[in-house]
């Protein structure tokens, strides 16, 4: 049997609490100065992740679907827009979340659709029927850190997933608090490791590190 992964710290960043206060302000300030709010892991990670994307011309076409999970002021779903992505979800379980996403896709008139959903509670999931790319930034790492059951949560939040993804997909994941190897070690059940997209490394007393972490996963074949 392989050994388990070391669960993290549980921290106000697992709750919805914190998520709903956090965009309560980014609203305001979208609102006041036009300011979208905060990109996690730098809007380089998520250039990154969109050029790779788009490098996927045999696999993903632009009217493809795709979802942003716990897409927070949706700036990945804005950019995917802009490059010509055309059939683009974003959900957030925070409704002022949603509610700035909406006005900042309205204002730059971009077609996007929405919702208020809780990946954690399966009936939600289930209603938004399948994607063929499913995409999260700091998402699975929020829901890692919930104050209560964090491995059941975390085990929930992997079969919303595959819930979501067409056979065919794709599941890119980005996480600043898990490595390649406990990504893999966690999804490896029913995913397989398709690609590493690559992320700048830094090197500290001779050992190399990843700031982020930047994963491709496709569901295993079924047997
Ligand atoms: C670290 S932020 C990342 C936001 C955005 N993806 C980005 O890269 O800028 C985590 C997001 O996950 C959302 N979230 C956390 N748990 C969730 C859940 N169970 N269902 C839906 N969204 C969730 C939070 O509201 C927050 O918007």
């Amino acid at each position: 049997m392989t050994e388990p992964i070391e669960e993290l710290e549980s921290s106000e960043l697992g709750t919805k609490d914190y998520w709903e206060a956090s965009y309560e302000t980014e609203i305001r300030n979208y609102r006041d100065h036009g300011d979208v709010g905060e990109v996690w892991f730098d809007e380089d990670s998520q250039l990154r992740i969109i050029r790779w994307i788009e490098r996927q011309e045999d696999r993903v076409q632009q009217d493809d679907s795709i979802i942003d999970l716990g897409c927070g002021n949706g700036m990945m779903l804005i950019e995917l827009a802009r490059e010509g992505y055309s059939n683009l979800t974003g959900v957030d379980y925070s409704p002022k979340a949603i509610e700035l996403a909406q006005s900042i896709a309205k204002d730059q008139e971009l077609d996007i659709t929405y919702k208020v959903v809780d990946l954690l509670n399966e009936s939600d999931v289930t209603a938004l029927g399948r994607f063929k790319v499913v995409h999260d930034k700091g998402t699975y790492d929020a829901v890692s850190l919930h104050p209560d059951n964090f491995k059941q949560m975390r085990e929930k939040y992997i079969e919303s997933v595959v819930q979501l993804l067409q056979d065919d997909g794709l599941f890119i994941l980005t996480s600043c608090n898990w490595t390649q190897m406990e990504l893999v070690k966690s999804f490896g059940e029913v995913f397989d490791l398709h690609v590493v997209i690559p992320t700048p490394s830094f090197k500290f007393g001779g050992a190399v590190g990843n700031v982020v972490t930047s994963v491709v996963f496709v569901k295993k074949p079924v047997k």
